[in-house]
């Protein structure tokens, strides 16, 4: 077998690559086709668990930002938290996310940590976790699942957001539609008015394209099934999830996708007995 076969039939490991991916495109990052269009209906989605969000409330709650990246979801929802940390794989990302919030006078900062490997480094349980578009990044998403529910207080909630699995039937009973093909839409290089006729999504197995194959270990999303699996072997409770509707024009990599937050709580601790 020649050294090209031998490394090109390696086991990827994710964590690695991932980190150098994002270490390479962190500055860019947050130009990147449709990031705000993502970060906007993802925040929707998170806000519209209004018991967690009420923008009527003194902020009290802690919050963690599993795989922040450059900040852009825990800018968003900055005013419902008294605190964020931001957690991230990639110091160039933790950079960015520490940019961001330099001078801001908000206890928010971000460190770079492999959660797995170091599972005692942040020494601090929040009352929710955050994860934005990054569990289709991560090989063993029940590890990552534990470590998440790890970090909670009693009570806390995890919100995990990622794109919904195409014609999971399961998705919310509604399943995701085919576009017709012909379009305008958003490409990976920015581009917006490149018109041309392609695949529908309905029956695509893989929702991302090829030079992005090393760095994503879940191609298809994820299903509900998939998540309350996910969620319910960690040890959550009252599992729900909300997507967005077929008909919503959300485009990644120039492809029609649903987004999706999943939630799930840690039980409470028992009341104290009389
Ligand atoms: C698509 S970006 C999303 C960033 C941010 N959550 C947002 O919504 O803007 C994915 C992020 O996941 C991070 N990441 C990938 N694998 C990771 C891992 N195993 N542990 C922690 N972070 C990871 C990357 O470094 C990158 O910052």
């Amino acid at each position: 077998m020649t050294e090209q076969n031998r490394l090109s039939e390696a086991p990827l490991n994710f964590a690695s690559t991932n980190e150098a991916f994002f270490n390479e495109s962190a500055q860019s990052y947050n130009q990147r086709p449709n990031v705000d269009q993502h970060v906007k209906v993802l925040v929707s989605l998170f806000t519209a668990y209004a018991d967690l969000f009420a923008s009527d409330k003194e902020p009290t709650m802690t919050m963690m930002d599993f795989a922040c990246g450059t900040g852009l979801i825990s800018k968003a929802l900055q005013d419902y938290t008294k605190r964020i940390v931001g957690v991230d794989i990639s110091q160039a990302m933790v950079d960015e996310y520490n940019k961001t919030f330099a001078g801001s006078g908000r206890d928010i900062s971000a460190r770079c940590v492999n959660l797995l490997e170091e599972p005692n480094m942040l020494g601090e349980k929040f009352d929710i976790v955050v994860c934005a578009s990054a569990y289709h990044h991560f090989e063993d998403v029940d590890a990552y699942t534990r470590s998440l529910v790890a970090h909670l207080k009693p009570g806390g909630s995890l919100l995990v957001a990622d794109l919904v699995k195409p014609e999971s039937a399961s998705d919310d009973g509604n399943p995701s539609l085919a576009h017709d093909g012909d379009h305008h839409h958003g490409h990976h290089d920015g581009s917006q008015a490149h018109q041309h006729a392609h695949a529908p999504v309905r029956g695509h197995a893989d929702l991302f394209p090829k030079e992005v194959h090393h760095i994503v270990a879940h191609r298809g999303g994820f299903s509900k099934e998939d998540m309350e699996r996910t969620f319910k072997a960690a040890g959550l409770e009252e599992f729900s999830m909300k997507a967005t509707s077929s008909s919503a024009q959300i485009t990644m990599h120039g492809r029609h996708v649903r987004l999706f937050v999943a939630r799930g709580n840690v039980k409470r601790d028992a009341p104290p007995a009389d």
